[in-house]
């Protein structure tokens, strides 16, 4: 072949590769981390290896699904693995926004202009990344591309921002696999239009409830009007289909739970909508959302650490805080509470639509509705029954989820004095306790003895380590203080009333710190066993956990309750009085009826 051939080829080669390359904007820097990392010509372990690169080289970031990165070096172009790449976005973060919640269709157009390409369509309450301010409009982030929405539109809010959500872990939630759901109640109901531009093929469950029934028709109703005015405005001349599928399940007896979605597809632009719904079937009482909870500390703590799992290799992306509106496509199920979070309201719109699921056992003490699923995860105690309130000092440590499997293991719940400056390091420990049902309570920041400090320091002392419980595990607050060295005084008492802390000693004290002795630790539990007694031990310790494994089976064989320093003190005739001291509850303070 002739070189001018070759020349005109390669030339003709890049004319077809520019204009993908030039309307691109390079927006994301990966850091190859943690040793040398091959640049591959497939996205497989097994694709040829194109290049090696060092620890700290950068390379431009063309695609990125998460498990595997299109880059670029000088004039290479390959794959590596995203889980080996920092990946850093090569753009200003001006923070975040939302749009406001009034269920209308949301356009992202391509240019600051209404009249632009639509790139991307939601429905409106959604949160977008800012990244520039141009005349009236903001420049807005979807996943790896841009588009722009007008300011009036975006209210910025404070959201947590990280980098880091796994696409592969989370495949999105469609129509389809609604098509293919559970379908155990109703007679389903369906309405087409198969001519004309705006098509639409919909399904929903009848399911003989007068006002869940009517709740769903204007749903329906509502789902089409907005879809064929978003058609005739702004896709007139396109072929668009809307397709709604539903899932219905009999929960128990009484309980029956309804989950419909709606998708409306027009020129590749995907749009989903929501509607889900619980129903008594007995009562014919609704429960949507919220209505389906009494407390929400404990269910928002478990929609964040099962968010969680869903998060991982680094990408672009974000992750909130729950709220309310994590719960209003929430359905029961008989595994637990499905929460389906729809794209882009609370999860980075490019993740698509994720379903979490929240077991019972987490959450049962938070339901505003009574069912038997539910009702045996419920923990009672029995008052009349002897309790004993186990506590750990000094930690959390790394001992200290050997002590949390076996109290799971038999039901047993303890209190955790945890000195402050230990809850960073160990968050996941302390947000599992809590998620247990465990109390976390106060052994000051740092193990000040704090009859020998200043008022300020002892304010200081325990506020610190109220702050960063509440802010590790969203919003535990610590009603009980474990003072260092049992040291208190009149002034400790009266910081303690004015933070409604009370003061917990103990009654038994195992001694566990100094013999480091698993039969001794263990003896000293098992003699010291009475209805009433709080008892002192420190999950610093390997000796301790152990003793802890072996006497927690037989105090509950013996037929003890372990309960939580403020579970036993709620039970004081009198109520537990903040700035009080309390070793133990004497049986004849205990208000049995
Ligand atoms: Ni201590």
């Amino acid at each position: 072949m002739k070189r001018g051939l070759i020349l005109a080829l390669i030339a003709a080669l890049l004319l077809s590769l520019m204009p993908a390359a030039l309307g691109e904007e390079i927006s994301y820097v990966g850091t190859v981390t943690g040793g040398s990392l091959h640049m591959r010509k497939e996205p497989t372990p097994s694709g040829k290896v194109l290049a090696t690169y060092k620890s700290g080289t950068e390379v431009d970031i063309l695609e990125n699904d998460g498990i595997w990165c299109k880059v670029q070096k000088g004039n290479k172009t390959g794959y590596m693995m995203a889980q080996y790449l920092t990946i850093t976005a090569n753009y200003p973060h001006l923070g975040w926004g939302k749009t406001p919640a009034d269920g209308a269709l949301i356009n992202v157009h391509q240019r600051p202009d209404g009249e632009s390409l639509i790139l991307y369509k939601g429905i409106s309450g959604g949160a977008f990344e800012l990244v520039a301010l141009e005349n009236h409009w903001y420049k807005v982030r979807i996943g790896n591309q841009f588009g722009y929405l007008p300011v009036d539109l975006i209210t910025p809010f404070e959201g947590e921002f990280t980098l880091g959500y796994s696409p592969s872990a989370a495949s999105p939630i469609n129509a389809a696999d609604l098509k293919s759901a559970l379908r155990e109640i109703g007679n389903p109901r369906t309405m087409s239009r198969s001519d004309g531009l705006f098509t639409y093929s919909f399904t929903w469950p009848d399911l003989g409830l007068a006002a869940a029934d009517q709740a769903m028709s204007k749903w329906v109703q509502d789902t089409l009007d907005l879809f064929e005015t978003d058609h005739q405005a702004h896709h007139a001349q396109q072929a668009a289909h809307c397709q709604m599928e539903y899932q219905a399940l009999k929960v128990d007896d009484a309980h029956q739970s309804v989950l419909l979605l709606a998708e409306y597809t027009v020129d590749r632009l995907t749009v989903q909508r929501m509607f889900a719904l619980n129903v008594n079937a007995e009562t014919g009482e609704i429960l949507i959302g919220k209505q389906l909870f009494t407390a929400f500390d404990q269910v928002f703590l478990s929609l964040e650490s099962a968010l969680s799992g869903l998060m991982g290799i680094p990408c672009d992306g974000y992750t909130g805080k729950a709220d309310a509106s994590w719960l209003e496509y929430a359905i029961l199920t008989r595994e637990g509470l499905a929460c389906y979070l729809p794209a882009g309201l609370c999860l980075p719109p490019a993740l698509g639509t994720q379903r979490l699921l929240i077991p019972w056992d987490q959450i049962a003490s938070s339901v505003s509705f009574h069912s038997p699923l539910v009702s045996k995860y419920i923990r009672t105690i029995d008052p009349t029954k002897p309790m004993i309130a186990l506590t750990f000092d000094d930690g959390p440590s790394e001992h200290t989820e050997r002590i949390l499997n076996v109290l799971k293991e038999y039901g047993g719940k303890a209190t955790f004095c945890v000195q402050g400056m230990n809850v960073e390091k160990y968050a996941d420990v302390v947000r599992r306790a809590v998620a247990e049902g465990h109390e976390i309570a106060s052994h000051t920041w740092n193990h000040k003895k704090l009859t020998e400090v200043s008022a300020s320091t002892v304010r200081s002392q325990l506020q610190r380590t109220n702050d960063i419980v509440k802010e590790v595990t969203g919003g535990y607050e610590i009603r009980v203080l474990r003072p260092p060295y049992g040291s208190t005084n009149k002034s400790v008492r009266n910081i303690c009333a004015e933070m409604n802390m009370v003061i917990a000693h103990w009654k038994v004290d195992t001694l566990d710190w100094d013999t480091r002795s698993t039969s001794k630790t263990y003896r000293a539990i098992i003699r010291g066993a009475e209805n009433g007694v709080i008892v002192l031990c420190h999950d610093l310790y390997s000796s301790t956990a152990a003793a802890i494994e072996q006497a927690v089976p037989e105090l509950v064989e013996k037929g003890y309750q372990l309960v939580t320093v403020s579970e036993l003190l709620s039970f004081h005739k009198d109520g537990a009085q903040p700035g009080t001291v309390y070793a133990y509850l004497d049986p004849e303070n205990i208000r049995t009826e």
